[in-house]
């Protein structure tokens, strides 16, 4: 038998290796999200063993209105469902409703230095500079210990994140290796999964940016909604940015290489694939392609989110059963974290 004082160590891997991912509750999801996260999770579910949170703890950092938060909590779990991640080969939950998180979140900003904290770049943009920075809410830096404690009480082998999320998972490598210098083997050390070049979509009103959640808000040309209907669909790409030529040639612009990624990505072909079929055609057959391709794929996603939304009480009852499942995972690491650091 072990000694009372013997610290448990981290639990052998499964089967499967396991992934984690979560999305904030905050503003539609877009294509970029489809094309760059959520179509991947689906189609690789059986790679891996699933968890895929709704972050709504990490909303509150912006200080959403709380009707709008419960409802995009519903919106975007319907949606996790409607692209096809399914609630029974992936545990879909709301952060909220498994305690653990924001008990370990508290250990963890324990073990971090405030320096790593104010270098990560995201913490720097939101809160802004001088008084703007005095008034930022003290969530926005302690922001990453969460996503941290999110990862590490599953245990997670792998976090799917878009590119601007690298700094964070290796933030949550550095707090877990200090963990585990000082107390012993307690957490797995998770490492990012960050898809290629083909999977970033750019925004359609600037292709020089990534299409992003909070630009899309305040301006809709920005990005394809995953609820946006078939003709506002159509608009959006034909009024997309693309540059002074009047026809498809090399070397292609910035805007007309995100409608050829859009339209490859939706085909499977490559991007030279695409190049070639509209190569010396004007930019309205690339657009109008492209806008039949993104309704192909949003029409069954959008059907599938309406079946969904109109039974809340299913709903509620598949986020009810996952969080349990979630619960027993993270509860044990939980119960091993507050061992190690002498609270139990
Ligand atoms: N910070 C992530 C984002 O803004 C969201 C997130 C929170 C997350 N917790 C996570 C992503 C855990 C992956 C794993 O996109």
């Amino acid at each position: 038998m072990s000694s009372p004082l013997a610290v448990e160590s981290v639990p052998p891997r499964g089967e499967r290796p396991r992934v984690l991912s979560g999305i904030q509750p905050t503003f539609q999801l877009h294509l970029g999200n489809y094309l760059g996260a959520l179509r991947h999770w689906a189609r690789e579910q059986d790679s891996f063993e699933n968890y895929f949170c709704i972050v709504d703890l990490h909303a509150l950092t912006v200080v959403p209105d709380p009707d709008v938060v419960r409802n995009s909590v519903l919106e975007l779990a319907a949606l996790y469902i409607a692209c096809g991640l399914e609630p029974d080969r992936s545990v879909i939950f709301v952060q909220s409703q498994v305690p653990a998180h924001a008990q370990l979140g508290w250990i963890l900003e324990c073990h971090t230095p405030l320096g790593w904290l104010e270098r990560m770049t995201q913490y720097r943009a939101k809160a802004g500079t001088g008084r703007e920075r005095e008034r930022a809410a003290a969530g926005l830096l302690t922001y990453p210990c969460l996503m941290a404690a999110d990862i590490l009480l599953y245990n997670a082998d792998y976090v799917p994140v878009g590119d601007d999320q690298r700094q964070h998972v290796e933030l949550c490598r550095d707090v877990a290796q200090r963990v585990n210098s000082l107390r012993g083997d307690i957490f797995r050390l998770p490492e990012p999964l960050i898809r290629g070049t083909g999977a970033r979509v750019m925004g359609l009103d600037d292709p020089t940016t990534k299409m992003s959640k909070s630009t899309a808000l305040t301006k809709p040309a920005h990005a394809v909604l995953l609820l946006d209907p078939p003709e506002t669909v159509r608009k959006k790409i034909a009024r997309a940015t693309t540059d002074a030529d009047p026809a498809v040639a090399e070397p292609v612009g910035p805007g007309v290489a995100n409608l050829l990624d859009i339209y490859a990505a939706l085909r499977s072909l490559s991007r030279e694939e695409a190049f070639a079929e509209f190569a010396g055609t004007s930019y309205g057959a690339l657009k109008s392609a492209t806008a039949d391709a993104i309704n192909g794929a949003l029409e069954p996603v959008q059907a599938r989110y309406r079946t969904i939304r109109a039974d809340e009480p299913w709903l509620l009852g598949v986020l009810a059963e996952s969080a349990e499942r979630a619960a027993d995972v993270a509860d044990a690491t939980l119960l091993r974290v507050q061992r190690a650091v002498g609270l139990r």
